[in-house]
């Protein structure tokens, strides 16, 4: 390979490059712009849900000059501070819907989910008709160009996590958006649990089942029976702790093509072994207090401290371990991942 570097700009290699930028070409041996490397990051709960409240205050959802229409604080990488993304592909963002608010009907090819951080169950998403209430815990997905509205009849603030596909699909020149004609709501014709019955384990035949991702809610008191459950087996990866992955109702497969969403389980006192993947993730800490140690390399990584309602970065191909600092209880940890992109295209790696 040559880099470049050990080439001596002789006059003739210099009126070479000239001659090649002038027809817009450029030779292999020179050097290009690498992509900036992209930063393990902790964003405390406690500053992001003040600038959150801050934005219910001086942010009125109405009067958003976006075509979104929607009032999130959005989780910034510091490498990637041009871009506002927290990673290359995907987007973590809070939403804050106040009492009687609604975010208005649209769609777009960005795929999107909402993990729900406070609620009382009577604010819901409609996706493609269904009303989905949300409950804190709550995953509830809104697949690329499903129509989705939010609204909050209650009297108290709703607030939840969004996460989109939308840099991966920006990258790929696939943006599309589109507000609902018909008003700021799409009519409910499904009522909540409509989804989870259609596709459940016992269902009506379903015809042709692609790896589409699908209107869908996963329940939180379902998870968390399930993250007890497994605990209580024995079913414990050395890397991760109990480790559960959302899987596509038909398929088994992935959560969406593009994003995955996990969700893990550390011991009181669990420290667990280091390992490292292409793939990026950003967590959410349901509840618990530990440690995320992250490093490029295998020697000294940096301390990720967090606690409950925390998120963080760890980027690709970084070594990471968790440990649960709390010695009587155990701490939960939701995670998004471009995983499933990776995995698709054969470029998913591991090392233990
Ligand atoms: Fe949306």
């Amino acid at each position: 390979m040559n880099d470049g570097h050990s080439l001596v700009e002789t006059p003739e290699l210099a009126a070479l490059h000239r001659r090649l930028a002038e027809y817009s070409l450029g030779g292999h041996w020179q050097s290009r712009e690498k992509n900036p490397e992209l930063v393990a990051h902790v964003w405390p709960w406690s500053v992001i849900y003040s600038c959150l409240m801050e934005s219910g205050d001086v942010v009125k959802l109405g009067g958003i000059d976006d075509a979104a229409k929607r009032r999130t604080v959005q989780l910034v990488n510091p490498s990637l501070t041009n871009k506002k993304a927290t990673s290359r592909t995907l987007q973590m963002s809070i939403q804050l819907v106040k009492a009687g608010e609604r975010a208005e009907c649209h769609r777009h090819t960005a795929a999107a989910l909402r993990f729900v951080v406070e609620a009382d169950g009577t604010a819901y998403t409609n996706v493609e008709g269904e009303q989905m209430l949300m409950e804190p815990g709550d995953l509830v997905l809104t697949p690329n160009w499903t129509w989705h509205d939010h609204f909050n009849p209650g009297d108290k603030n709703v607030v939840w996590l969004d996460v989109l596909d939308i840099h991966l699909s920006n990258h790929l020149d696939a943006v599309f958006q589109e507000n609902y004609g018909e008003g700021p709501a799409q009519p409910i014709v499904k009522s909540d649990g409509y989804c989870k019955q259609r596709l459940s384990a016992i269902r009506p035949r379903v015809k042709n089942a692609s790896n589409a991702a699908l209107p869908y809610t996963y329940k939180w008191r379902d998870t968390l029976r399930a993250l007890q459950d497994i605990d209580g087996a024995g079913g414990n990866d050395p890397h991760d702790g109990v480790l559960l992955e959302y899987v596509h109702p038909l398929t088994g497969g992935p959560t969406m093509p593009t994003i995955g969403c996990w969700v893990q389980w550390l011991r009181p006192g669990e420290t667990t072994k280091p390992h490292r993947h292409t793939s990026s993730t950003i967590y959410h800490v349901v509840e618990g207090e530990g440690i995320t140690t992250v490093s490029p390399k295998k020697t000294a990584g940096k301390e990720l401290g967090w606690r409950s309602r925390d998120c963080f970065f760890v980027p690709s191909w970084n070594w990471h371990q968790f440990q649960n600092t709390s010695k009587k209880d155990p701490a939960i940890i939701f995670s998004v991942t471009d995983r499933p992109v990776l995995e698709s295209l054969g470029l998913f790696r591991e090392e233990a």
